[in-house]
């Protein structure tokens, strides 16, 4: 007897769609079970004010297949510069659903990012004032802390203080590796959300660095020791409202991943959804998943919950496409390296 699980239809709370050759390749990869995501800002150059969040909004439209249903939610890029007023009346006319921050130089495209945090303070008051979410990638980027220890450093360094001086600000911890990460969202209140990947859920760094560097399992934040991806699993199917999936799926051509200094990102979008309920059925939380897909990012973003459903079955292992092909070049899927049984019913 096949076995099926039904859910609301999930949404994607941090997604990379990038412009041009790219956002039309990947877009149907996510809009085929996505009912939403919020969509990242970090184009060259970005996505920083009302006028670039709506003409970014057109270009994902335009490339949306006429038989796709798909909602961008936009959020823009915050920099020094950002203009309280501007970043308001993008909110208040419903375009905009998340301000991103990035410390600079923390990740792909994150030059323009935040370096003064003190200027940025009117801003992050504005947005506590009419309840727009901040997004923030949890990495300090000083040279002399190691990247595996950068999540845990600026959550002491950087989050615990923009929270303490913004008490009211809502915050979505994003992409988080560790279990500091998982302790500090769960103590954090109503205010505190949290996004986890699916490949942190699914690798540690020796996936990435044992027999051979594998540059398709890098991102940022880095895969972290066993222990803490043991964390994100227990937080990601507790069906805690805290926590919530953003798959940062984050999608390169394959020549620039594999390089001498190859991007960080792990494209994951096509086969996502076959992933978590593998992942959630070895943990025995089934049960849990629409939780995580479906339900508690649109409590945290005040927004409805879906009305239509997805359906999955299980059966005889599922194969994806090793690679989507765009006219920029191939994007290599995320191999989750076991095998996959549950598939969304077309
Ligand atoms: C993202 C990208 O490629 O834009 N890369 C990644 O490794 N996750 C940027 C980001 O979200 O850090
Ligand atoms: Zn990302």
């Amino acid at each position: 007897m096949t076995q099926t699980l039904t859910l609301r239809r999930p949404d994607d709370w941090h997604l990379h769609l990038r412009d041009g050759a790219m956002l039309q390749a990947v877009l149907p990869e996510t809009a085929r079970h996505f009912a939403r995501a919020i969509i990242m800002p970090n184009l060259v150059p970005p996505v920083v004010t009302r006028a670039d969040a709506t003409a970014y909004r057109g270009r994902i439209m335009a490339a949306l297949p006429a038989d796709m249903r798909f909602e961008p939610l936009m959020t823009l890029y915050l920099t020094e510069d950002t203009d309280p007023a501007d970043l308001a009346a993008a909110a208040e006319s419903g375009l905009v659903k998340a301000v991103k921050l990035y410390p600079a130089g923390a990740t792909t495209n994150s030059a323009s990012g935040v370096k003064d945090f003190d200027k940025v303070r009117p801003v992050l008051e504005k947005m506590a004032e009419i309840g727009l979410p901040l997004c923030v990638h949890g990495e300090v980027t000083d040279a002399d802390i190691d990247i595996f220890d950068r999540e845990a450093v600026f959550i002491d360094r950087v989050l615990d203080p923009i929270r303490r001086a913004n008490p009211a600000l809502k915050v979505v911890m994003e992409h988080i590796t560790t279990k500091d990460g998982v302790e500090y969202a769960r103590a954090g209140g109503d205010t505190l959300g949290a996004t986890i990947t699916t490949h942190h859920l699914i690798i540690n760094r020796n996936h990435m660095l044992v027999g051979g560097i594998k540059p398709h399992y890098y991102c940022l934040p880095v895969a972290k020791r066993e222990v803490h991806r043991l964390a994100l699993r227990d937080a990601a199917t507790s069906g805690d409202a805290t926590f919530f999936l953003g798959t940062d799926s984050a999608p390169h051509i394959d020549p620039l991943k594999e390089n001498a200094c190859g991007c960080a990102g792990c494209f994951s979008a096509t086969n996502t959804l076959s992933c978590l309920a593998e992942v959630f059925e070895q943990d025995g939380a089934l049960d849990k998943l629409e939780a995580f897909t479906s339900l508690n990012g649109p409590a945290f973003y005040g927004l409805p919950e879906n009305e239509d459903t997805i359906i999955l079955t299980k059966g005889d292992p599922v194969t994806y496409p090793a690679k989507i092909d765009t006219d920029d070049g191939p994007v290599t899927v995320f191999d989750p390296g076991f095998a996959l049984h549950w598939q969304v019913q077309a």
